[in-house]
């Protein structure tokens, strides 16, 4: 069953095409990782999916309905049901909350469950990323994580109101390469559980193979090729995605 159905969407910046006729879906609990050189126009897409900024053309349907320009009750229905994580904690987890506080947060922001119900819900997210025990880092704050830590709690935190999809946007990219696929495999492994769907943005296709059931791949904003990890990666059809893999295979 499809979850996101994006069709022809057309993204300007200043006049300037970003993404152009871009149309990809992700079914309900599915995997896809959208792959691409910088620039591509992956994150515009996520951003568009989010509710942050608006496209020049283009539907966006989740769970069968219409949510490009959602106002009000509706736009934060839904807003509860698509977590974005993004490139950098850093920049992306309040400097001035706990970790406590972080990963409450969502359920706060959209009024879900009691004191009592946030915090059991926090302590088990917090398991869920594998930050046991988690006393440990309650009341810390993001600065006081490592890197890992800190991706650990933003995923904690994306996980905590049990949305139906995670639009990750390079979310291991100030990590160093065994950092990268520890936390790749356990973002992937905490939506399997959960039932969450994935769209994983990167631009590295060892990472992109873990755990997707899907690629898409964009270039210059288009939307070049796609299908199962197996066989765009296996068998590329564009001279894009051939370059992508012949260079991954030399890194
Ligand atoms: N807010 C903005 N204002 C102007 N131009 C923008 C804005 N956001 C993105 N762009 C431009 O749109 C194009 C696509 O950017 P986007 O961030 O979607 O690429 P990306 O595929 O995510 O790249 P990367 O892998 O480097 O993150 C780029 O040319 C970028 O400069
Ligand atoms: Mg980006």
């Amino acid at each position: 069953m499809t979850l996101l159905e994006i069709k022809d969407l057309s993204v300007s910046f200043h006049g300037v095409r970003a993404v152009e006729g871009v149309s990809l879906s992700v079914d309900v609990g599915e995997s896809v990782a959208l792959v691409g050189g910088s620039g591509a126009g992956k994150s515009t897409v996520a951003r568009i999916v989010a509710g942050l900024g608006s496209p020049d053309s283009g539907t966006v349907t989740f769970d069968g309905a219409r949510i490009l320009g959602l106002r009000g009750k509706k736009a934060r229905a839904v807003r509860s049901d698509i977590h974005m994580v993004f490139q950098d904690p850093y920049a992306s987890l309040p400097p001035s909350l706990t970790v406590a506080e972080i990963v409450a947060e969502p359920m706060a922001i959209h009024g879900i469950g009691d004191k009592e119900f946030r915090r059991d819900s926090v302590l088990a997210a917090m398991e869920a990323v594998n930050l046991i025990p988690a006393e440990r880092f309650l009341t810390r704050y993001a600065y006081e994580l490592s890197g890992g830590e800190r991706q650990r709690v933003a995923f904690a935190r994306a996980v905590v109101t049990k949305p139906r999809l995670i639009l990750a946007d390079e979310p291991t990219s100030g990590l160093d390469a065994s950092l990268r696929v520890e936390i790749i495999d356990l973002m992937v492994r905490l939506c399997r559980d959960q039932c969450i769907a994935i769209l994983h943005i990167t631009h590295d296709l060892a990472l992109a193979q873990r755990g997707s059931d899907r690629v898409v791949v964009m270039q210059g904003g288009r939307v070049v090729e796609s299908g199962s990890v197996e066989s765009v990666l296996g068998n590329p059809q564009h001279q894009y995605t051939a370059a992508l893999v012949a260079a991954a295979a030399r890194s």
